[in-house]
């Protein structure tokens, strides 16, 4: 059934897991997140960027989406928009059937220039107030994304901020995180504690100490109520690297956020973990090495079907780490 996001992360505060949210683009990755979901016993985010949108078409998306639900009918399934970047574009999501929106304020209308905390106030607060109304969930963002390491957002396809940022600029800060929440009665807030989207976000193996679980652990205390979101938090398997080098890739060396440095977020309020760049890099592993190693194939459904299951299995393992298994 298609739930609310609120409700979904209500229940992981309560039992003190977290719920990956993954992009969906297209069939074999909505296909690939459902046979995981079903196979760990998980609730679902799905959630559709604007590329996403671009890329199938809102209507194709919402489709796959119901679709979903109508195949796996005792999975919930929270369908979420994510990175809207006005309330208007909130707006036509909510008419489309969303349950959930993100309205990220953190970043002007061209998902690029930083903004003010008084313009991301406005723009979410308006947008609670309409999504509210219609029982649709809002997640909004305070603070920049950016590598602690890099200093750089790392964004790929137009998501993220221009420039190298310093390191107080990379962390939320508390107390304006509780007056936002106070101003916009977000139901979730992404915030920044050193991850960035895409797969360059760190160029040395984690040491451990790639998030700020100091800022995490500061920020929950003081708005223990509102559910967190960690964006950016594709862990880059090296496994998959090595798969798509081996077979014709050119991948320069690359490390991501640790799961074991995600669970502990999670002890630490974090509920949404946003997750896409791992399974654009398991599928084109997946696809790279049936190619190479099937040369005379052409049926796309044979290497297409790779992809669903290098996803499945990941998603599987997310589910796994981060204790939603169990919880649909
Ligand atoms: O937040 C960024 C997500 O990875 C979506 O990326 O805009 O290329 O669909 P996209
Ligand atoms: P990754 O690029 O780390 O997968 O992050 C995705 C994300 O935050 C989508 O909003
Ligand atoms: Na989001
Ligand atoms: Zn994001």
């Amino acid at each position: 059934a298609l739930i609310s996001m609120r409700q979904m992360l209500d229940h992981a505060a309560e039992y003190g897991y977290g719920i990956p949210a993954f992009n969906v683009n297209n069939l074999e990755q909505m296909r690939a997140i459902m046979e995981a979901a079903d196979a760990t016993d998980s609730p679902v985010i799905v959630q559709a960027s604007a590329g996403a949108r671009k890329y199938a078409g809102a209507p194709f998306l919402r489709h796959l989406i119901l679709a979903a639900v109508e195949e796996f009918p005792h999975i919930p399934v929270a369908m979420h928009q994510d990175h809207g970047t006005s309330p208007a574009v909130c707006q036509r999501s909510i008419q489309l059937g969303f349950s959930s929106v993100m309205m990220d304020g953190s970043l002007g209308e061209d998902g690029k220039t930083p903004m003010d905390y008084d313009y991301n106030v406005n723009v979410t607060r308006r947008t609670v107030e309409m999504a509210h109304a219609c029982g649709v969930s809002v997640e909004g963002e305070l603070g920049c994304l950016g590598s602690l390491e890099t200093g750089m957002a790392g964004e790929e396809d137009g998501i993220g901020a221009e420039g190298k940022l310093d390191r107080e600029q990379l962390l939320t800060d508390p107390e304006e995180a509780a007056a936002f929440v106070k101003a916009t009665h977000v139901d979730a807030l992404a915030i920044a504690i050193g991850t960035s989207h895409g797969a360059y976000k760190f160029t040395q193996p984690p040491t451990g100490d790639t998030l700020s679980i100091q800022r995490i652990k500061e920020i929950h205390a003081r708005i223990p109520d509102t559910h967190l979101v960690m964006h950016g938090s594709s862990s880059v398997p090296q496994a998959w690297l090595e798969v798509i080098n081996q077979y014709g890739g050119e991948i320069p060396e690359t490390y991501g956020v640790p799961v074991a440095e995600i669970v502990e977020g999670i002890k630490h309020g974090v509920r949404k973990v946003n997750i896409d760049t791992d399974l654009r890099l398991a599928s084109t592993g997946a696809v790279r090495r049936f190619l190479a190693e099937n040369p005379s194939e052409f049926d796309p459904r044979k290497f297409l079907k790779e992809t669903v299951t290098a996803m499945r299995d990941l998603c599987i393992a997310r589910y796994e780490a981060f204790g939603t298994a169990g919880n649909a």
